[in-house]
């Protein structure tokens, strides 16, 4: 039985490297054979989001962005994380067989770090909770972007050593899967880093009009001109539009930005085709994010029933991993 499961952090609105590394690929999973559990990772977004206001609200921004973006919950298990306590369970068992130095190899707080985040515990033993959440559901299946490869396979690394301790196949070993291209698994932000919301550089996928046109006026150029010759792979805006384009269309701008010339052309050709092909693909979405969030008891009384879908699957695991240790 294949299940699929991944999580999204509510620590602001979604962006463009979320929908294309991973939101897409959570909603065209519901066509697959099997079980699907999407959840809210409200628990990991306390390491950034210290206001419980925002957090309520960015919790229901989310649940709206999904279902506008076609998650069906009907067909997924669609839930908040810490609905779920048998996973704060699991993670304490999990942390009892995880090394320091596994959580020190991870390049997420590595990273986090050198851009001058102060580490809480939490950021640290990030990872030990994202497993849990994996390993909860016997989950065999994470649809992640490339910035989550190392987390899933630190959950592989520690189901295996939970199993070798307690003797048991207690826990399934997960893998991840990647969107289609490179261009989808690591979506680039507005200056060419990995786009990402604690880096201050992403794009909200309903971003609209004027703020819309703004945003992707702050996409990184440079001063050269038009007729000049261009080498596509250094046109930062060439990336972005990668992400909406058929490769025939996407072909015939890289050509003409490499040939330059007088027909060649501008960066602002470039961010009009751009704003056009956001518009085509989130307006309708962006009209139905505004009404399911125009009812907010409704976004909560379907999480909350998630939720309870959720337990059940996490309570039959959290007892066989407890009895596995002896904790029963
Ligand atoms: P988060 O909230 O940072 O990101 C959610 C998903 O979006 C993908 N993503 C990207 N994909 C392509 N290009 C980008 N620039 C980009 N930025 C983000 C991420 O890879 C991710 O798939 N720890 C997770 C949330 C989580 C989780 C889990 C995921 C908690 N428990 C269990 C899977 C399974 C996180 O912080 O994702």
């Amino acid at each position: 039985m294949t299940t699929f499961l991944s999580g999204i952090q509510p620590s602001g609105r979604p962006h463009l490297g979320n929908y294309f590394g991973a939101i897409r690929q959570h909603v065209d999973s519901q066509e697959e054979e099997g079980e699907h559990y999407f959840f809210i990772a409200d628990y990991h977004a306390l390491t950034s989001v210290q206001d419980a206001d925002s957090l309520r609200a960015n919790v229901r921004e989310m649940a709206a962005t999904y279902f506008a973006l076609g998650l069906d919950p009907e067909r997924v298990v669609f839930f908040r994380q810490s609905d779920v306590p048998q996973v704060a369970e699991i993670t304490w068992l999990l942390s009892c067989v995880t090394g320091m130095g596994l959580l020190e190899r991870a390049h997420s707080f590595k990273d986090k770090t050198a851009k001058g985040i102060k580490p809480s515990v939490g950021l640290f033993t990030y990872p030990i909770l994202m497993a849990s959440d994996i390993l909860a559901y016997d989950s065999t299946i994470v649809p992640v972007g490339k910035d989550q490869v190392q987390h899933v396979e630190m959950a592989q690394d520690m189901a295996g050593h939970f199993n070798a301790a307690f003797g048991s196949q207690v826990f399934v070993r997960p893998e991840y899967r990647l969107p289609e291209s490179e261009a989808l698994a690591k979506v680039p932000g507005l200056d060419g880093e990995k786009m990402s919301k604690s880096y201050g550089n992403d794009l909200w996928v309903f971003e609209s009009g004027k703020r819309l046109k703004k945003a992707v006026g702050r996409i990184l150029t440079d001063s050269r001109e038009p007729s000049e010759p261009k080498d596509p792979a250094g046109v930062l805006l060439l990336d972005f539009l990668a992400l909406f384009l058929e490769d025939t269309e996407l072909e015939d701008w890289r050509n003409r930005i490499r040939e330059g010339g007088q027909d060649a052309p501008g960066y602002g050709h470039l961010k009009v085709r751009l704003i056009e092909a956001w518009e085509e693909t989130f307006a309708p979405a962006r009209q139905r994010f505004e009404e399911y969030l125009a009812d907010p008891a409704a976004l909560d009384s379907t999480l909350a029933l998630g939720a309870e879908r959720a337990r059940e699957r996490a309570c039959i695991v959290r007892d066989r991993a407890y009895r596995a240790c002896g904790l029963r």
